[in-house]
């Protein structure tokens, strides 16, 4: 069956729900409760629709995440069978600390066509589309990676841009990157826009780089997907807890590179509603008593890629 406009619209709503669930917690410097305010409402939403989902990247396992576990079934029945990925507030600082960038995602495609994604790191490149898929890698230099996209966009290297977590992991990218002299776009938190960056020109962004969430990469891909752009990510099993959890997602060879067909197939929705206003939408704006919220959309067999504006939302 078919990922149709209705169903767009049902998870456009979901998100922005959710988003609006986390209003309240803006500034209030309590990112765990912003987080269960957005669960809650995600989990309620998607359970109203007629859909036989199952969450494959979630808020974490069932022994230590009550709602939206990897694994819980949603939806009402029926015959519409989705993996679901979400991601009810990518950015908790953001909320906790009313700072841009804030978001509520979701992604979703036909059963079985969603990677399982453990809660792991991941290596992470996305590049922006005009760069040939062989032109960069995450096993190349960043040296080399960087002066193919300059070649490949006809750029000098000073004006090529890279976005990454600002982070003490990502010393020796970032040093590279200064000695090259390539702009730098140094995030705080929210790697699933950093990597959604590369989709637009608008955002200048010509490659996303380094080490973030597993789930996010995947969110990201799902979205990234609906682009010609390029995702590749390697998830990072560092201790023996990170490879049990593999093991059990059935991942064989912990070292694999894998590409976007290999993380996401077929057909696919993807909502990120903002909740602090950030680069790729705006945040949640109240007029007369009701919430307004943009939403990215991004539906892969019609070649949509919009922000939708939702109006007169009443917060449930
Ligand atoms: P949360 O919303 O769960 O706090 O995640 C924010 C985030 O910045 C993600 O976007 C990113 O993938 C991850 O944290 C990076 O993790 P770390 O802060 O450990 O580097």
């Amino acid at each position: 069956m078919p990922l149709n406009k209705e169903l767009i619209n049902n998870f456009i709503t979901v998100t922005s729900k959710a988003a609006i669930s986390c209003y309240d917690f803006i500034g209030k410097n309590d990112k765990n409760n912003a987080d269960k305010a957005a669960t809650d409402s995600m989990r309620n939403e998607i359970n109203k629709l007629r859909i036989n989902g199952e969450v494959v990247i979630g808020e974490g396992e069932l022994d230590e995440a009550p709602m939206l576990f990897i694994g819980e079934k949603l939806g009402t029945g029926g015959n519409l069978n989705l993996d679901i990925a979400v991601d009810p507030l990518e950015g908790t600082n953001f909320v906790a600390k009313n700072l841009p960038g804030a978001l509520s995602v979701i992604a979703i495609a036909e059963k079985g066509n969603l990677f399982y994604a453990p809660e792991t790191y991941m290596d992470k490149l996305a590049v922006c589309s005009g760069v040939p898929h062989d032109a960069t890698d995450l096993d190349f230099t960043v040296e080399k990676n960087i002066k193919n996209i300059a070649d490949s966009l006809n750029k000098d290297i000073k004006d090529v841009t890279a976005c990454l977590l600002n982070r003490p992991r990502h010393k020796k990218i970032i040093d590279k990157l200064n000695e090259m002299n390539v702009n730098m776009k140094l995030i705080s938190d929210g790697d699933v826009s950093g990597a959604l960056m590369v989709t637009n020109k608008k955002y200048n962004i010509d490659i996303f780089l380094g080490i973030g969430g597993g789930p996010e990469g995947v969110l990201a891909a799902s979205a990234i997907d609906a682009y010609k752009c390029k995702f590749q990510g390697r998830f990072i099993f560092e201790n023996d807890k990170d490879i049990e959890r593999a093991n059990k997602m059935g991942i064989k060879n912990l070292k694999k590179k894998y590409d976007l067909n290999e993380i996401i197939k077929g057909d696919s929705i993807f909502c990120a509603t903002g909740i602090t206003k950030g680069d790729l939408v705006n945040g949640i704006q109240i007029k007369d008593g009701k919430y307004i919220t943009e939403t990215l959309v991004t539906h892969k067999n019609s070649n949509l890629s919009k922000i939708v504006v939702s109006e007169d939302i009443i917060k449930t």
